[in-house]
């Protein structure tokens, strides 16, 4: 069976302080929950999608999917109080049938069809694998308030996005053990990690980043514009 993918849209965005939830903000005219519907629409290996909401959006997420284009069956479920609890909630609801499940935030509107496949692909061989990009900045470690301890030597450091995809009995066995261990993680891959299973990384891009503060959000508008000028005609959540 093709794979399942999680929509991760419940969290209220405090950090972003809109009036309503982040994942129904407006970008370009179209909620952020758009742009991650209109991406795995065009996965040809994603065959179902369960995605979770804040109280009271299951039909502005039906919506969604509507003017998304997304022509799978599509499951929508209330998260839980943290993202991890929604991921679980969500993957309980994926067919055990599908061999390898596809998380992605919907606060990353410019994640690209491509990436969603290349996870998957990589997954269902290896088991694990996430978009992810070399780091590009000098790092710092700083003790507080504000003094540098020292420089963190960046060979080897990678910046972890979404999408994330996993085996699925990997990942299920990963949030069942994070459950019962009390382990909080912020993204699902180092869950897996602890297992002591390989994960390996996608190319991400540095375009793929996640809406956390007003900011991002207005750096995420200025590219949806500067498409929208193109003579080409924009290819939705795509490149
Ligand atoms: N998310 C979720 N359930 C939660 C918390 C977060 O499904 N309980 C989702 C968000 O909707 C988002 C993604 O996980 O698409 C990444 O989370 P984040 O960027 O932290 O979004 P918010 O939690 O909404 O923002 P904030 O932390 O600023 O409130
Ligand atoms: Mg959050």
């Amino acid at each position: 069976m093709k794979a399942s993918a999680i929509i991760v849209a419940a969290g209220s965005g405090v950090r972003l302080g809109y009036p309503t939830p982040k994942a129904f903000v407006p970008l370009g005219g179209a909620p952020l929950l758009r742009y991650a519907l209109a991406a795995i629409a065009q996965v040809e290996t994603i065959g179902e999608a369960v995605v979770t909401l804040p109280p009271g959006m299951e039909s502005a997420a039906r919506a969604e999917i509507r003017h998304a284009g997304l022509d799978l069956p599509v499951k929508l479920t209330p998260g839980g109080a943290e993202r991890q609890d929604s991921v679980r909630i969500a993957l309980e609801l994926t067919s055990a049938l599908a061999e390898v499940v596809v998380i992605h935030d919907a606060a990353r509107p410019f994640a690209t069809p491509a990436s969603f496949a290349a996870a998957i692909t990589a997954a269902a061989r290896a088991g694990a694998a996430i978009a992810a990009i070399p780091l590009a900045d000098t790092l710092k470690r700083v003790s507080e308030p504000n003094l540098i301890v020292e420089t963190v030597p960046r060979a080897n450091l990678w910046l972890a996005q979404t999408p994330q995809a996993f085996r699925r009995d990997l990942l299920v066995e990963a949030h069942r053990r994070a459950l019962a261990a009390g382990i909080v993680a912020t993204d699902d891959a180092d869950l897996v990690q602890r297992l002591g299973a390989a994960v390996e990384v996608v190319p991400g891009a540095s375009l793929n980043f996640k809406i956390t503060t007003a900011q991002d959000l207005a750096i995420a508008a200025a590219i949806v514009a500067a498409r929208a000028d193109r003579p080409e005609p924009p290819r939705g959540a795509d490149g």
